[in-house]
């Protein structure tokens, strides 16, 4: 399960109705049964992220069916890896249009509505990689990075029309990272730069979220909170 399925289970759980999109969710997802299952109107639809005329129909569909945008939880990502010598541009423009387009895409096509309402919750996604930087994927670094600075700029545009904006630096294993978090070679040193000394599952990220998008978050904005065994104390 992706952080971005345990996410929509968690608000709904929480009493969120929710519009669900990736390019290739379905009907048929466990993710849609488990939100239903919540009792929640679940929404479905396909979206690329870094197609601003798509993340527009998003919204427009989202407020026409569901009435409001009260949150946005800003997940979508992709890495394509490699040493900077050897990244090509379809490598480095792919990774930037998905994380730092898609995310500045949503954001801004979803603040409109927010600013009218005058309230609402935006949680971006970075990464210990866009904060520290990393290895082999100088792409996904600037992408995570910008979109922590991104966040905080957003968050001083936003603060006045009720809008907060706050960014989450996970650390769960997932198809993204299954990887690093498995690979007997790889693991080791990742688990070394984690004082918890263990990973986690995308379930325990959800209740950090889910108070982002409370009303006791209300006076939290620009933040960032990694949620990663204390990898990140930035
Ligand atoms: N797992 C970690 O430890 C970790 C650490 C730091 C940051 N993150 C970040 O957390 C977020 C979720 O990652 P994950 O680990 O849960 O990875 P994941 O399981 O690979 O999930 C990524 C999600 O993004 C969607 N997506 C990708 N490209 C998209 C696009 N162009 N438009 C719309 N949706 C798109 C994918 O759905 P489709 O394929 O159907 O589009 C998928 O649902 C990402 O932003 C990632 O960079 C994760």
């Amino acid at each position: 399960m992706g952080i971005g399925e345990s996410i929509a289970a968690g608000l709904a759980e929480a009493g969120a109705d929710l519009m669900l999109v990736s390019r290739r969710i379905s009907e048929n997802d466990e993710v849609v049964k488990a939100c239903r299952e919540a009792g929640r109107r679940v929404e479905v639809m396909q979206v690329d992220v870094a197609n601003r005329a798509q993340v527009k129909e998003m919204v427009e569909r989202t407020l026409a069916v569901l009435g409001r945008v009260d949150i946005l939880f800003n997940n979508a990502g992709i890495s394509k890896p490699a040493m900077l010598w050897n990244m090509t541009d379809e490598q480095w423009d792919d990774v930037i249009s998905v994380n730092l387009k898609g995310t500045f895409n949503c954001i801004a096509e979803v603040a409109k509505p927010m600013m009218e309402q005058k309230s609402g919750s935006i949680i971006n996604v970075t990464s210990s990689a866009g904060v520290l930087g990393t290895i082999g994927q100088v792409n996904y670094t600037a992408a995570k990075g910008g979109v922590l600075a991104m966040s905080r700029s957003c968050a001083k545009e936003l603060a006045k029309y009720g809008v907060t904006v706050n960014t989450i630096a996970p650390m769960a294993e997932t198809e993204m990272t299954k990887k690093i978090m498995t690979d007997p070679k790889i693991a080791p040193t990742y688990l070394a730069r984690i004082p918890m000394g263990r990973f986690c599952k995308p379930d325990e990220i959800v209740p950090a979220v889910v108070f982002l998008c409370s009303d006791g978050s209300r006076y939290i904005t620009g933040q960032l909170i990694c949620i990663d065994g204390g990898m990140v104390m930035p």
